[in-house]
């Protein structure tokens, strides 16, 4: 078992990654509190069976929500759903959200936290790779608009998150591919040493593999949590987490959030980006190819022969949170490890990069 710890001043928490964390002695936080389970339908069954019963027998006031997980349901619809449980049960300021799924669940959790009597405190339980080494830590929370991921939302941290490797066993291969991701795209923007280590071991953490597994979920937690204690707000470093997104959600918002999921559209979303790097930052046509290599292996299941309809993308692109005035903001590499901002990117230059693919 190890402890991350998230150093966000005045939000401190920490990350526990381990097995079989679904327990009553993790649970004890949540001793004779008022407490709303917040579960994806679709987490198996032992594991929903175990903290219901021990959600029920420690708290003072228990009920649970089901959240069928899809980018359609993180809405308001979804959203209000919840709030009105908490509501209608009477839960007060003091109760605790807790959300056990993947990416979807752990967003719309914290941010039904997050604005329930203007915030009250949640515990994330994430059960998808994607969820454990990304959208569990960092407290950014939010629901999609018909226009846009994740339009509305807030940052809220949680007070403590449980990822439990036991959970992945059951994830389709796709779902892992998905998580990848995430991990590569923490390698790429921080860490060539990391990213070696991948290049390694990737056979062994699609496997499965316990010792790969979580090394590759604690390094990429590690990344992320020191990104986030330096920059909680996302004025400055905490932008290069979002390498590959400024595509990959136009590329959800193309798909109308069903072609493509999440994780497919940030591993596309890179290979565009690195095109944009190798043209403005003197990215490497090498680590052009090992990066291309490494997200294609974690992703055998994915065609990435797109041709994607440019003018399309590019206006599904001038919705992004991350633009300044006109201008998109772009997380490019100068080499392998190392990233950097851009916000100067030339339209055509930008529909280069979508038809790199082809
Ligand atoms: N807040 C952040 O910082 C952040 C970061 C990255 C991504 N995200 C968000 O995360 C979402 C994507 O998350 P995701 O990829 O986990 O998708 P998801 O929540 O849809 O989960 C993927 C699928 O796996 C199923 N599932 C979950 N746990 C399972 C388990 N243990 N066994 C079997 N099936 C299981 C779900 O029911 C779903 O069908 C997106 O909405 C994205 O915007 C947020």
């Amino acid at each position: 078992m190890k402890k991350i710890e998230v150093g966000i001043k005045g939000n401190h928490y920490q990350v526990i990654v381990g097995s079989n964390l679904v327990n009553q002695e993790n649970l004890q936080i949540l001793k004779d509190r008022e407490v709303l389970l917040v579960v994806d339908q679709n987490i198996p069954s032992e594991f929903k069976d175990r903290i219901t019963k021990d959600l029920a027998d420690l708290s003072s006031k228990f009920h649970t929500i089901e959240i069928l997980p899809s980018e359609e349901n993180k809405n308001g619809v979804t959203l209000d759903k919840m709030h009105s449980k908490l509501i209608t049960k009477r839960y007060s300021r003091e109760c605790c959200l807790v959300g056990l799924g993947g990416g979807i669940t752990c967003d719309i959790t914290g941010f039904a936290a997050a604005t329930y009597q203007r915030g009250v405190n949640f515990i994330l339980f994430p059960s998808t790779l994607l969820s454990q080494v990304d959208a569990s830590v960092g407290g950014k929370t939010a629901i999609n608009h018909p226009q846009g991921k994740n339009m509305i939302g807030a940052f809220h941290q949680p007070v403590q998150v449980f990822a439990d490797v036991s959970l992945l066993s059951f994830l389709p291969d796709m779902e892992i591919s998905n998580g990848l991701s995430e991990v590569i795209k923490h390698a790429l923007i921080s860490d060539k040493e990391y990213f070696e280590w991948l290049e390694t071991n990737m056979e062994d953490i699609i496997s499965l593999e316990p010792k790969a597994l979580e090394t590759a979920i604690t390094t990429s937690i590690e990344i992320k949590a020191e990104i986030v204690a330096k920059d909680e707000k996302e004025k400055g470093i905490r932008k290069y987490l979002n390498f590959g997104h400024t595509f990959g959600h136009a590329i959800e918002l193309y798909g109308g959030f069903k072609e493509f999921s999440h994780g497919q559209s940030v591993a596309i979303g890179m290979l565009m980006a690195m095109k944009l790097s190798y043209i403005y930052e003197g990215f490497s046509e090498d680590d052009l190819i090992r990066s291309r290599d490494l997200i294609n292996k974690a992703n055998p299941n994915l065609n990435f022969n797109i041709n994607f309809e440019e003018k399309k993308l590019i206006k599904n692109m001038s919705v992004d949170k991350k633009r300044v005035g006109n201008n998109l903001t772009f997380i490019l590499l100068k080499e392998i490890g190392q990233a950097k901002i851009n916000t100067d990117i030339k339209e055509e230059d930008i529909a280069k990069a979508i038809h790199s693919l082809v």
